[in-house]
Protein backbone atom coordinates (compact mmCIF):
# COMPACT_ATOMS: atom_id res chain seq x y z
CA UNK A 1 0.00 0.00 0.00
CA UNK A 2 1.13 3.23 -0.69
CA UNK A 3 0.67 6.64 1.01
CA UNK A 4 0.50 10.26 -0.55
CA UNK A 5 -0.60 13.58 1.50
CA UNK A 6 -3.59 15.22 -0.71
CA UNK A 7 -3.78 17.84 1.91
CA UNK A 8 -2.14 19.00 5.14
CA UNK A 9 -3.21 16.25 7.11
CA UNK A 10 -4.82 14.26 4.56
CA UNK A 11 -3.89 10.92 3.00
CA UNK A 12 -4.73 8.67 0.19
CA UNK A 13 -3.75 5.48 2.17
CA UNK A 14 -4.39 2.97 -1.47
CA UNK A 15 -7.26 4.48 -2.58
CA UNK A 16 -8.69 5.52 0.72
CA UNK A 17 -8.63 8.50 2.21
CA UNK A 18 -7.35 8.94 5.58
CA UNK A 19 -6.41 11.02 8.58
CA UNK A 20 -3.78 10.67 11.14
CA UNK A 21 -5.57 9.44 14.32
CA UNK A 22 -5.06 11.88 17.01
CA UNK A 23 -6.49 9.78 20.36
CA UNK A 24 -4.88 6.32 19.43
CA UNK A 25 -6.62 3.21 20.14
CA UNK A 26 -9.76 5.45 19.74
CA UNK A 27 -12.51 5.16 16.68
CA UNK A 28 -16.34 5.77 16.03
CA UNK A 29 -17.23 2.50 13.52
CA UNK A 30 -14.85 3.54 10.97
CA UNK A 31 -11.91 1.09 9.54
CA UNK A 32 -8.49 1.89 11.17
CA UNK A 33 -5.17 0.87 9.24
CA UNK A 34 -1.81 1.30 10.64
CA UNK A 35 1.00 2.18 8.03
CA UNK A 36 4.46 2.79 9.25
CA UNK A 37 4.09 2.76 12.62
CA UNK A 38 1.12 5.06 12.85
CA UNK A 39 -2.77 4.81 13.11
CA UNK A 40 -4.77 6.09 10.31
CA UNK A 41 -8.61 6.67 10.25
CA UNK A 42 -10.25 6.03 6.86
CA UNK A 43 -12.70 8.96 5.88
CA UNK A 44 -15.33 7.65 3.99
CA UNK A 45 -17.12 9.69 1.56
CA UNK A 46 -20.21 7.71 1.87
CA UNK A 47 -20.98 9.18 5.34
CA UNK A 48 -18.94 12.66 5.00
CA UNK A 49 -19.70 15.60 2.91
CA UNK A 50 -16.06 16.75 3.29
CA UNK A 51 -14.91 13.52 2.58
CA UNK A 52 -17.23 12.92 -0.51
CA UNK A 53 -16.00 16.60 -1.67
CA UNK A 54 -12.23 15.72 -1.51
CA UNK A 55 -12.42 12.63 -3.23
CA UNK A 56 -14.55 14.46 -6.10
CA UNK A 57 -11.58 16.54 -6.32
CA UNK A 58 -11.74 20.03 -4.81
CA UNK A 59 -8.47 22.12 -4.95
CA UNK A 60 -8.68 23.45 -1.74
CA UNK A 61 -9.07 22.44 1.59
CA UNK A 62 -8.43 25.04 3.98
CA UNK A 63 -8.43 22.95 7.42
CA UNK A 64 -4.84 22.83 8.66
CA UNK A 65 -2.83 22.34 11.85
CA UNK A 66 -3.64 24.65 14.24
CA UNK A 67 -6.77 26.14 12.27
CA UNK A 68 -9.81 27.28 14.47
CA UNK A 69 -13.03 26.54 13.31
CA UNK A 70 -16.64 27.24 13.67
CA UNK A 71 -18.07 23.76 13.08
CA UNK A 72 -22.14 24.98 12.08
CA UNK A 73 -24.01 21.38 12.87
CA UNK A 74 -21.70 19.13 13.95
CA UNK A 75 -24.19 16.41 14.89
CA UNK A 76 -22.33 13.74 16.69
CA UNK A 77 -19.15 15.26 15.60
CA UNK A 78 -18.19 12.27 12.78
CA UNK A 79 -16.54 14.43 10.44
CA UNK A 80 -15.44 16.68 13.33
CA UNK A 81 -13.60 13.91 14.37
CA UNK A 82 -11.80 13.73 11.23
CA UNK A 83 -11.06 18.36 10.79
CA UNK A 84 -9.89 17.40 14.95
CA UNK A 85 -6.78 14.58 13.96
CA UNK A 86 -5.89 17.44 11.33
CA UNK A 87 -5.80 20.53 13.39
CA UNK A 88 -4.40 18.91 16.26
CA UNK A 89 -4.25 20.18 19.55
CA UNK A 90 -3.24 23.36 18.65
CA UNK A 91 -6.33 24.40 16.91
CA UNK A 92 -10.24 24.03 18.23
CA UNK A 93 -13.60 23.61 16.68
CA UNK A 94 -16.55 25.14 18.37
CA UNK A 95 -19.21 22.86 17.21
CA UNK A 96 -22.91 24.55 16.97
CA UNK A 97 -25.98 21.64 17.19
CA UNK A 98 -29.36 22.02 18.51
CA UNK A 99 -30.64 19.08 18.84
CA UNK A 100 -29.74 18.17 22.49
CA UNK A 101 -29.86 14.17 21.49
CA UNK A 102 -26.87 15.31 19.09
CA UNK A 103 -25.17 17.38 21.64
CA UNK A 104 -25.17 14.53 24.48
CA UNK A 105 -23.51 12.07 21.62
CA UNK A 106 -21.12 14.77 20.45
CA UNK A 107 -20.17 14.90 24.18
CA UNK A 108 -19.66 11.40 24.39
CA UNK A 109 -17.60 10.48 21.42
CA UNK A 110 -15.23 13.60 21.87
CA UNK A 111 -14.64 13.41 25.74
CA UNK A 112 -10.84 12.32 24.37
CA UNK A 113 -10.74 15.05 21.98
CA UNK A 114 -10.17 17.98 23.69
CA UNK A 115 -9.93 19.94 20.73
CA UNK A 116 -13.08 19.99 20.03
CA UNK A 117 -16.02 22.39 22.09
CA UNK A 118 -19.96 21.65 21.88
CA UNK A 119 -22.43 24.61 21.88
CA UNK A 120 -25.92 23.37 22.16
CA UNK A 121 -27.80 26.62 20.16
CA UNK A 122 -29.16 27.31 16.94
CA UNK A 123 -26.80 28.36 14.06
CA UNK A 124 -29.54 30.96 13.08
CA UNK A 125 -28.82 32.56 15.82
CA UNK A 126 -24.97 33.71 16.29
CA UNK A 127 -25.69 36.23 19.00
CA UNK A 128 -26.78 33.14 20.82
CA UNK A 129 -22.71 32.28 20.78
CA UNK A 130 -20.83 35.56 20.27
CA UNK A 131 -18.43 34.73 23.18
CA UNK A 132 -16.69 32.34 20.56
CA UNK A 133 -13.34 33.96 18.79
CA UNK A 134 -12.78 34.79 15.83
CA UNK A 135 -12.18 31.73 13.27
CA UNK A 136 -9.94 30.84 10.44
CA UNK A 137 -12.90 28.46 8.50
CA UNK A 138 -17.03 28.57 9.19
CA UNK A 139 -17.67 24.72 7.76
CA UNK A 140 -21.52 24.59 7.69
CA UNK A 141 -23.49 21.31 7.41
CA UNK A 142 -27.32 21.78 8.80
CA UNK A 143 -30.42 21.41 6.57
CA UNK A 144 -32.24 24.69 6.25
CA UNK A 145 -34.36 26.59 3.59
CA UNK A 146 -32.08 29.47 4.44
CA UNK A 147 -28.97 27.72 4.80
CA UNK A 148 -26.47 29.87 2.64
CA UNK A 149 -28.02 32.91 4.51
CA UNK A 150 -26.96 31.31 7.83
CA UNK A 151 -22.97 30.60 6.78
CA UNK A 152 -23.38 34.20 5.69
CA UNK A 153 -24.42 35.49 8.73
CA UNK A 154 -21.99 33.16 10.79
CA UNK A 155 -19.03 34.36 8.27
CA UNK A 156 -19.76 38.14 9.35
CA UNK A 157 -19.92 37.50 12.94
CA UNK A 158 -16.64 35.43 13.29
CA UNK A 159 -14.53 34.63 9.95
CA UNK A 160 -11.22 36.13 10.17
CA UNK A 161 -10.23 38.76 6.94
CA UNK A 162 -8.84 36.22 4.46
CA UNK A 163 -10.34 33.08 6.00
CA UNK A 164 -12.56 30.88 4.21
CA UNK A 165 -15.89 28.86 4.67
CA UNK A 166 -16.71 25.06 3.56
CA UNK A 167 -20.88 24.54 2.67
CA UNK A 168 -22.55 21.43 1.87
CA UNK A 169 -25.52 22.29 0.32
CA UNK A 170 -28.92 20.34 0.35
CA UNK A 171 -31.32 21.37 -2.65
CA UNK A 172 -34.28 19.32 -0.94
CA UNK A 173 -33.85 21.56 1.86
CA UNK A 174 -33.93 24.42 -0.17
CA UNK A 175 -36.84 24.28 -2.55
CA UNK A 176 -37.47 20.15 -2.60
CA UNK A 177 -39.41 21.73 -6.22
CA UNK A 178 -37.03 23.30 -7.88
CA UNK A 179 -34.18 21.69 -10.03
CA UNK A 180 -31.25 21.72 -7.75
CA UNK A 181 -28.75 22.29 -10.12
CA UNK A 182 -30.51 25.75 -10.23
CA UNK A 183 -30.66 25.65 -6.41
CA UNK A 184 -27.13 25.19 -6.57
CA UNK A 185 -26.64 28.15 -9.17
CA UNK A 186 -28.98 30.72 -6.50
CA UNK A 187 -26.59 29.46 -3.82
CA UNK A 188 -23.70 30.18 -5.72
CA UNK A 189 -24.74 33.95 -6.63
CA UNK A 190 -26.12 34.90 -3.25
CA UNK A 191 -22.33 33.39 -2.14
CA UNK A 192 -20.46 35.57 -4.36
CA UNK A 193 -21.81 38.93 -3.81
CA UNK A 194 -19.97 38.17 -0.21
CA UNK A 195 -17.23 35.55 -1.13
CA UNK A 196 -14.41 34.48 -3.54
CA UNK A 197 -15.87 30.66 -4.87
CA UNK A 198 -12.70 28.37 -4.69
CA UNK A 199 -14.36 25.13 -5.37
CA UNK A 200 -18.18 23.70 -6.39
CA UNK A 201 -18.64 20.48 -6.89
CA UNK A 202 -21.62 18.09 -7.14
CA UNK A 203 -21.26 15.22 -4.35
CA UNK A 204 -23.15 12.40 -6.30
CA UNK A 205 -22.86 9.45 -6.14
CA UNK A 206 -22.08 9.61 -2.45
CA UNK A 207 -24.85 12.04 -1.63
CA UNK A 208 -27.89 12.31 -4.15
CA UNK A 209 -29.10 16.38 -4.63
CA UNK A 210 -26.41 17.62 -2.51
CA UNK A 211 -23.31 20.29 -3.87
CA UNK A 212 -19.91 21.49 -1.71
CA UNK A 213 -18.45 25.08 -1.73
CA UNK A 214 -15.42 26.22 -0.77
CA UNK A 215 -15.08 30.22 -0.49
CA UNK A 216 -12.78 32.83 1.17
CA UNK A 217 -14.12 35.89 2.49
CA UNK A 218 -13.14 39.40 0.31
C1 LIG B 1 -26.51 16.33 8.15
S1 LIG B 1 -26.40 16.49 9.87
C2 LIG B 1 -24.71 16.91 10.17
C3 LIG B 1 -23.74 15.77 10.01
C4 LIG B 1 -22.34 16.19 10.45
N1 LIG B 1 -21.98 17.46 9.86
C5 LIG B 1 -21.29 15.19 10.05
O1 LIG B 1 -20.90 15.16 8.87
O2 LIG B 1 -20.81 14.44 10.93
C6 LIG B 1 -27.12 18.08 10.13
C7 LIG B 1 -27.13 18.51 11.57
O3 LIG B 1 -27.46 19.89 11.64
C8 LIG B 1 -28.27 20.11 12.76
N2 LIG B 1 -28.97 21.39 12.53
C9 LIG B 1 -29.91 21.65 11.57
N3 LIG B 1 -30.30 22.94 11.63
C10 LIG B 1 -29.57 23.50 12.64
C11 LIG B 1 -29.51 24.82 13.20
N4 LIG B 1 -30.29 25.80 12.72
N5 LIG B 1 -28.66 25.05 14.22
C12 LIG B 1 -27.88 24.05 14.70
N6 LIG B 1 -27.90 22.79 14.23
C13 LIG B 1 -28.72 22.53 13.20
C14 LIG B 1 -29.17 18.89 12.83
O4 LIG B 1 -29.69 18.70 14.13
C15 LIG B 1 -28.19 17.79 12.42
O5 LIG B 1 -27.56 17.20 13.55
Amino acid sequence: MKLKQVFEGVFLLGDQIATKNLIKGRSYSEKIINFDGKEYRVWNPEKSKAAAAITKGIKNFPIKKGSKILYLGIAQGQTASYFSDIIGNDGIIYGVEFSARAVSDLVIACENRSNIVSIKADARKPEDYSWVEKVDVVYEDVADPEQVAILLRNCEAFLKKDGYAMIGIKARSIDVTMDPKKVFQESLEMIKNKMEILDYVTLDPYEADHAFIVCRSK
